[in-house]
């Protein structure tokens, strides 16, 4: 039987692995279609619509999606609750995300369950048809535009310094050396990522 110090091991690489497959995979596909806002309406409602044909999609959504997210987040908590978890030796910078990261957590976790209520649930009820049209009557107004700016950025650093310190809970990027080469790469794709999609959200206004 498994003992509850390996219990605790395997959750925590669960953890770990459900950021990245499937939830981080999900955030860059979501603001990579996103992106497509920044062609017009017209290429983003075409999104939309073949999104939405696609098969079993209910299905899909709760097994690459909420199930995941809501594992990963769940287990998050109790991890930043945790204080035992800052066993490593960081840099002063390193001190700083490792912080970031717990705060762009419950910004992302606040963010996301919003989004996932204000247009997938309110859909699923009647109550909104998610198009161009509709994502500029939110946005419109610039506290929205703030809330959902500051949650896609919050969601990008969590994700892309998650990227950093997942290679090394999987010990890929052990050495200095290593580490200053992923920092720059996960650095990039947080600047990229954050850019398509503020971009993203500033072609609704
Ligand atoms: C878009 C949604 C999210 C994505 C893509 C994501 C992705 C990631 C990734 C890739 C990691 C790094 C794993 C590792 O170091 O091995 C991570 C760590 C973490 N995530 Fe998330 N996450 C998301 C949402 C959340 C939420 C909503 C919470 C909790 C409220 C959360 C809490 C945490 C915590 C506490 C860690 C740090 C674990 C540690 O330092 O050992 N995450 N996340």
């Amino acid at each position: 039987m498994a003992s509850p110090r390996s219990s605790h091991f395997l959750i925590r690489r669960l953890h770990s692995l459900a950021g990245v497959i499937p939830v981080g995979v999900f955030l860059l596909l979501h603001l990579t279609l996103n992106a497509t806002a920044i062609g017009g309406a017209e290429a983003y409602n075409r999104t939309i619509k073949l999104m939405a044909t696609l098969p079993a999609l209910i299905v899909l959504e709760w097994i690459l999606i909420y199930i995941p997210l809501y594992f990963h987040a769940i287990y998050g908590i109790i991890v930043t609750l945790d204080a035992r978890n800052n066993v490593l030796r960081y840099t002063y910078l390193r001190n700083w995300l490792f912080y970031l990261q717990r705060v762009s957590a419950y910004i992302t976790l606040v963010f996301v369950s919003w989004h996932i209520w204000q247009l997938r649930i309110a859909k699923a009820l009647g109550l909104v048809e998610p198009s161009f049209a509709e994502m500029v009557k939110i946005v419109h107004n610039p506290w929205w535009f703030a809330f959902y700016a500051l949650g896609v950025v919050a969601a990008v650093l969590h994700f892309t310094n998650g990227l950093f310190t997942f290679g090394i809970t999987w010990g890929v990027t052990l050495g200095p050396r290593a580490q200053r080469v992923a920092s720059y790469v996960w650095g990039v794709l947080f600047v990229a990522m954050s850019a398509a999609g503020v971009a993203a959200l500033l072609s609704f206004r």
